[in-house]
């Protein structure tokens, strides 16, 4: 495994990052024009948050941000670990930017993100890509400016792996959206699921302070954001590394006193920790949507006992219903995970079943990837990739179906809409998102970032279609 999370500083205990930033808008400042960064994104949502405090650092230091690689004098790759496939991407991209290099020697590529916290990645950039400059690890993306100065100074490549894990805190962002933020409440992963990286890429869980995550939210609220986003890999351990008991439902309600017109969201929430407390907190609260993420991964108690999950499908279905039973209206979303080694046939139909059982929204489901260090890639019973195939083949025709009949329900009620202006494939159609995050199509034409009441009149497995409705919803 990598040699990341080996050592961990307090939260708080950031370097003063001030010279460096300095030291790089001398550099920029020499042009005639700006010099431009593209910044590219693989990932989550944690992922684009992080891109947007890149971005939000490079524009401090005098850059410009820029839509295309090929006008670039800066190129920051955010990449993704979770699966194989999320790396083979950005490896080939990186690949492609080789001739970029050629054609401007003083482009500077910098690789950050996940994929760059594992050591053998880094060897293989290193070995393989001798035209990337830096590797800049989740946890210490704040020194950004740091490692830019250096290489800007002296031309060095630094391949460094993760050097502490902290909570820096001011680093500027650059929102891509004026309506829709996200804010990310805590770091990292304890959980150790045995399929999964993060816990290696993204070190120890630690909280913000509650004092900054209100402060960011009642800012974004003042801004006019309608839609926020509290972002953690599993947002119910939120606070267990402080020692006053402050929790992620004791966050939610103090967020919830704000005043003003939004909607919050959280995500991820681990069922093993999902409280009664939490639902209802959500349940009284004036401004959480009722929308919740809850990644079941598999279907079978012998198989969520292999994932390390803690829990089993009893206490799944137990925070489910009781969720459902306080909000009828309640989306529910999940992460299925096929073919974990040794998965057999009939484990995989207690997947179908839950699912069945469950009438999840939406899912987000994904063959097994193994990932090296992980305790799962050396389990007996690695599956065949034609029946992992075949078995999410079977998982999304049964998804399918219940996603459709999930929003047929929705037919004929008047729901709230964010809209997101014009749809990209018709100008002629507008879309946004319900509270419970459903996309909506709609005729009539209503700005982004604008709440407007729809009547839904035709709903099918992935959208809704509906015509705005002035006489409020039902
Ligand atoms: N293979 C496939 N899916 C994975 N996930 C995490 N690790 C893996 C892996 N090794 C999925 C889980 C998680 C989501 C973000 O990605 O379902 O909830
Ligand atoms: Fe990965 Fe499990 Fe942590 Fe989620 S809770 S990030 S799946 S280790």
């Amino acid at each position: 495994m990598s040699d990341c999370c080996a050592k961990q500083t307090p939260v708080g205990g950031a370097l003063d990052m001030t010279p460096y930033i300095a030291a790089v808008r001398a550099h920029t400042a020499t042009g005639s024009t700006p010099p431009r960064c593209f910044v590219l994104t693989f990932g989550c949502q944690q992922n684009v948050a992080d891109s947007e405090k890149l971005a939000g650092m490079v524009e401090e230091m005098g850059y410009e941000i820029t839509a295309t690689a090929e006008e670039a004098d800066l190129i920051l790759v955010n990449t993704c670990a979770i699966r194989e496939h999320a790396e083979q991407k950005a490896l080939s991209v990186v690949g492609q930017y080789k001739h970029l290099k050629e054609k401007n020697p003083a482009l500077i590529i910098g690789i950050c993100g996940c994929m760059v916290a594992q050591e053998h990645r880094r060897t293989e950039l290193k070995k393989s890509y001798p035209y990337v400059s830096f590797t800049l690890c989740t946890s210490v993306i704040y020194r950004l400016p740091q490692y830019l100065a250096e290489v800007i100074a002296n031309g060095k490549r630094i391949m460094r792996g993760e050097e502490e894990h902290t909570v820096a805190e001011g680093a500027p962002i650059r929102r891509e959206s004026t309506y829709r933020a996200s804010v990310s409440i805590m770091y990292g992963c304890n959980n150790f699921c045995s399929y999964c990286i993060v816990p290696y890429v993204r070190g120890r869980e630690r909280s913000r302070e509650p004092a900054a995550v209100i402060a960011e939210v009642r800012d974004l609220v003042a801004k006019g954001y309608k839609d926020i986003t509290l972002l953690g890999q599993n947002v119910n351990s939120y606070g267990r590394d402080r020692a006053d008991g402050y929790a992620f439902p004791q966050l939610l309600a103090d967020l919830d006193r704000i005043e003003g017109d939004y909607t919050l969201h959280f995500m991820t929430s681990h069922p093993k920790d999902a409280t009664r407390e939490l639902v209802d907190v959500m349940a009284a609260s004036r401004h959480v949507a009722h929308s919740f993420h809850l990644p079941l991964q598999a279907g079978s108690d012998r198989i969520l006992k292999l994932m390390n999950r803690h829990y089993d499908r009893a206490k799944y279905l137990d925070i489910l219903d009781y969720m459902r039973e306080k909000m009828p209206d309640i989306a529910v979303t999940s992460d299925i995970i096929v073919a974990f080694p040794s998965e057999t046939e009939e484990e995989f139909d207690q997947t179908l079943q839950m699912l069945r059982r469950a009438r999840f929204d939406m899912i987000y489901s994904f063959i097994y990837s193994p990932r090296k260090g992980t305790p799962a890639a050396e389990m007996e019973g690695q599956v065949p990739h034609d029946v992992a195939a075949a078995r999410m083949t079977r998982l999304l025709a049964l998804q399918n179906d219940i996603a459709d009949a999930q929003n047929a329900k929705l037919v004929g009620k008047t729901v709230r809409v964010l809209s997101e202006g014009q749809s990209k494939n018709d100008a002629a159609v507008y879309t946004g998102r319900t509270d419970q995050n459903k996309i909506v199509f709609f005729a009539e034409p209503v700005p982004e970032g604008e709440w407007v009441m729809v009547k839904i009149e035709r709903a099918a497995a992935f959208a809704l279609y509906g015509t705005k409705n002035e006489n409020k919803g039902d």
